[in-house]
């Protein structure tokens, strides 16, 4: 059965609104731990607009689920990344004007950029993932740079207008992912899932990982942190393909 990833930037975005000391992603991560979370995640942007350089060193202290560091292909953000030292990092792409993530790293249209991050990460022992778009060449560029794992954005999949259009979106999913196992790579997917669209995703055979962020803190706001992460769990366990 896949594992989740509970991703607690938003947090951290209700307490950089005032530039405040709370509420602490820190706690946020221990209840989403009471709450069955498999591995926290969280995104040290470049322009630190949610998780803070302390709230990771913090959080690689305190959590005692894996800890996943997503980041930039950047010099500056991987150098904190091998002194902090987390048991995974998840390579994302970065614009400063984007609300959140929006599309896969292009692994292929910079592959030196990419290869000079994964080096380093994995000569550091860090196990590497790679967010890409549900694409076989990027998938076989990834594997041709050593690292584990990769990512699916399930971005596409998340925001379908209609069923055909979602159904279509999960066979790319679904196709692009045993692409990447028949390659060794484990398969992780994530992004713009929710409590509605999980299941489908949660059935994929041989998934590793889901990491999913906003629908957890929106419901937490609501229902509080550890209900929120339970309720996802649930989802998740009930929807799982039998091995
Ligand atoms: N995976 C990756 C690589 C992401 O960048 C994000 C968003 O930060 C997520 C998963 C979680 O997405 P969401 O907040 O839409 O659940």
């Amino acid at each position: 059965m896949a594992i989740l990833g509970v991703n607690i930037d938003h947090v951290a975005t209700i307490r950089q609104a005032r530039r405040t000391i709370e509420p602490d992603p820190v706690w946020a991560a221990a209840l989403a731990e009471l709450g069955g979370a498999d591995l926290i995640t969280v995104h040290l942007r470049e322009d630190r607009r949610h998780i803070q350089d302390r709230d990771v060193k913090l959080l690689r202290d305190t959590v005692q689920v894996p800890l996943n560091l997503e980041m930039a292909a950047e010099k500056s953000i991987t150098d904190i990344a091998l002194a902090i030292g987390p048991p995974q990092c998840t390579l994302v792409p970065e614009k400063r004007e984007e609300v959140t993530t929006e599309g896969g790293l292009d692994v292929i249209g910079q592959r030196d950029k990419v290869r000079a991050c994964v080096d380093r990460l994995l000569a550091a022992g860090i196990q590497v993932s790679l967010f890409i778009d549900p694409d076989a060449d990027q998938i076989d560029a990834s594997h041709e740079l050593g690292v584990q794992a990769v990512e699916l954005h399930t971005g596409c999949y998340a925001d379908a207008p209609d069923a055909v259009t979602r159904d279509r979106e999960l066979q790319a999913l679904v196709s692009a992912g045993n692409h990447a196992m028949r390659q060794g790579l484990i398969l992780n997917v994530g992004h713009g899932l929710t409590y509605r669209n999980v299941g489908p995703i949660a059935a994929i055979r041989g998934l590793h990982e889901l990491n999913i962020g906003h629908t957890i803190i929106a419901r937490a706001v609501l229902v509080g942190m550890e209900r929120a992460v339970r309720e996802m769990k649930e989802l998740i366990v009930r929807h799982a393909s039998p091995v």
